[in-house]
């Protein structure tokens, strides 16, 4: 079982036309056909939407992405047009909302990783490679690969797993041209960012884009380098041979699998409310994320 503990109502903005409700984001068009994202304070894992928010997440994964892009942006072009809110977006909808390009999305999460851990390391374990790439002997969690990878992945739906394909599965579903490209973008991007978090004391382990064409122009989407989308993990607490202490969902994680949450993994049961500390820490380290990574204080 997995998907949306419970399913949110989307508000009814007039002028935008509601398109999709993600894990984390509500998308609209508005009336010059561009896409509206906004980025709820929704928090999913385990492939659960969990029925507890955790206040400011929305704002911190904005603001976050658009410092990153400004990183990027003689890398590679991106959506955002604009953060102005639309007019009668309701006022709590302001630091969430991107006004982006309405893009043709490439259903490809392209996925860049420069250390081992994850659903990279239990393929390792299985066959000495990740996505078909292979890696050399006496690997562990968190050892640092020779060079980064390109590990794309299929976009699965709502409540499901997405699924690691091979560099040639790809090319098979876009085309040689194209898969050569979110190869060779994705390796950059990733490259620049992760210099520029190790400067900051973070490790940049793994990360996922989302690319679009907007005509035949690939550019970049989505959120970028947030911890929904990436590992960062402490670079003085780095330790290969065991999990890492990281910047995500570590500590929801932890608790759901613990006796305390009294769930379930494998059952039928929908994840239960996170309680106050749970919700109190991951606030914490989101903003934390933020802070090292832009060098500014949150609000
Ligand atoms: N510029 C863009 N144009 C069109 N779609 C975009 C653009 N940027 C992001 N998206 C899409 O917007 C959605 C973002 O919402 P969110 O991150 O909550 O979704 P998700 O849970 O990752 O995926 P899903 O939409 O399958 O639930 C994703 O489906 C993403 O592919
Ligand atoms: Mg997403």
């Amino acid at each position: 079982m997995s998907g949306f503990v419970e399913k949110p109502e989307p508000i009814q903005v007039p002028g935008l036309v509601h398109l999709h409700t993600g894990k984390v984001r509500e998308l609209y068009r508005n009336e010059a056909g561009e896409l509206v994202m906004v980025a709820s304070d929704r928090m999913s894992a385990y492939d659960w939407v969990l029925p507890t928010e955790i206040p400011d997440k929305g704002r911190v994964l904005t603001q976050l992405s658009l410092w990153w892009f400004d990183q990027l942006a003689d890398l590679v072009p991106n959506h955002v047009i604009s953060t102005d809110l639309p007019g009668g977006a309701p006022a709590d909808w302001a630091g969430r909302t991107l006004v982006c390009k309405s893009l043709q999305m490439i259903p490809v999460e392209c996925v860049a990783r420069g250390y081992l851990t994850g659903s990279g390391l239990a393929e390792y374990k299985e066959s000495r490679t990740v996505c078909g790439i292979g890696l050399p002997e006496g690997l562990v969690d968190g050892s640092e690969l020779p060079a980064p990878i390109f590990t794309p992945a299929a976009k699965a739906a709502v409540g499901e797993h997405d699924e690691n394909v091979s560099y040639e599965e790809v090319a098979r579903q876009v085309g040689a041209e194209t898969a050569a490209q979110l190869r060779q973008t994705t390796l950059a991007v990733y490259g620049r960012a992760r210099d520029i978090a190790r400067e900051r004391g973070l490790i940049l382990a793994d990360t996922k884009f989302e690319f679009g064409f907007a005509a035949d122009e690939l550019v970049l989407a989505d959120e970028v380098l947030t911890p929904d989308s990436s590992r960062f993990w402490p670079a003085d607490q780095w330790e290969p041979g065991r999990a890492q202490p990281s910047f995500d969902k570590q500590y929801v994680r932890d608790w759901l699998t613990s006796a305390a949450s009294g769930w379930d993994r494998a059952g039928e049961q929908p994840p239960p409310p996170l309680p106050a500390d749970v919700v109190d820490a991951t606030r914490a380290k989101y903003i934390e994320a933020f802070e090292r990574l832009t060098g500014t204080p949150w609000a």
